[in-house]
């Protein structure tokens, strides 16, 4: 492959009164990735760029930033399918640390809203409570599990840029993946806020989400799903 121009914002809030774009030439190798490119930066031209990675296997979510205009992992985003000028900026809708490295927190403020964890009920903390791999229950939970906290569809949620209080297609997500788990018993309070004024029926289904995913997740649809929870609950008088 042929030198490849990569433009990377930077901007360092303690610094710098305004972002601006560096551009930094790399010759890229066959099946290079985006990340890749970034840690050739690093040690071969500008030791002053920052950003995050851990695991490079596209499993931690640590790498998630916007490349060509698209949010992605970087560790997982080939640069021959970007073509020779390739623009990479940090997630929105979060606060920037420093170039592409953003600070999490508005995110997993709305994670930890839902209960994003198991809550047993009695005989499943006693005992393994198995729901057979091939059977329709565990096919509903499986959809959308496999959720890596990247922030991706956090960032190109148009509702969470209008509103931060919005909750927000990961967690939500999330909420449903719970929701639908029949051993869990932290419904009630999931939904309470699910359906609650940051929930569900903000979400225009726009799709923003589903088309970012990098884990082909379809957080669109759990919330479809928890908005007919929601409404069905609400004829009957409850929450649930
Ligand atoms: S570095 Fe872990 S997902 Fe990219």
């Amino acid at each position: 492959m042929a030198d490849v121009k990569i433009k990377v914002l930077r901007y360092h809030p303690d610094v710098d009164t305004e972002a601006r774009y560096d551009s930094y030439i790399v010759d890229a190798r066959e099946n290079m990735t985006v990340l890749d490119a970034l840690f050739i930066i690093l040690t071969e031209q500008d030791q002053t760029i920052s950003f995050r990675c851990s695991c490079r296997l596209g499993m931690c979510g640590s790498c998630g930033m916007i490349m060509n205009n698209k949010e992605g992992l970087a560790c997982r985003t080939k640069i021959a399918k970007l073509g020779s000028e390739i623009t990479v900026r940090p997630l929105r809708n979060l606060p920037i640390i420093k170039d592409l490295a953003v600070n999490m927190d508005p995110f997993f403020k709305q994670w930890q809203r839902i209960k994003p964890y198991f809550v047993p009920t009695e005989e499943a903390a006693n005992d393994f409570a198995v729901i057979p791999p091939e059977s329709d229950r565990r096919e509903i939970i499986d959809q959308n599990i496999d959720c890596i906290t990247c922030g991706a569809c956090y960032s190109a949620c148009t509702l969470v840029s209008l509103d931060d209080s919005y909750i927000g297609p990961a967690a939500l997500n999330r909420a449903y993946t719970l929701v639908a788990d029949e051993r869990d018993q932290g419904t009630k309070q999931r939904m309470e806020v699910a359906a609650g004024e940051d929930g569900v029926l903000r979400c225009h289904t726009l799709f923003n989400c589903m088309e970012v995913c990098p884990k082909k997740l379809a957080p669109t649809w759990s919330i479809q799903k928890l908005k007919t929870r929601a409404v069905t609950a609400a004829f009957k008088g409850g929450s649930k």
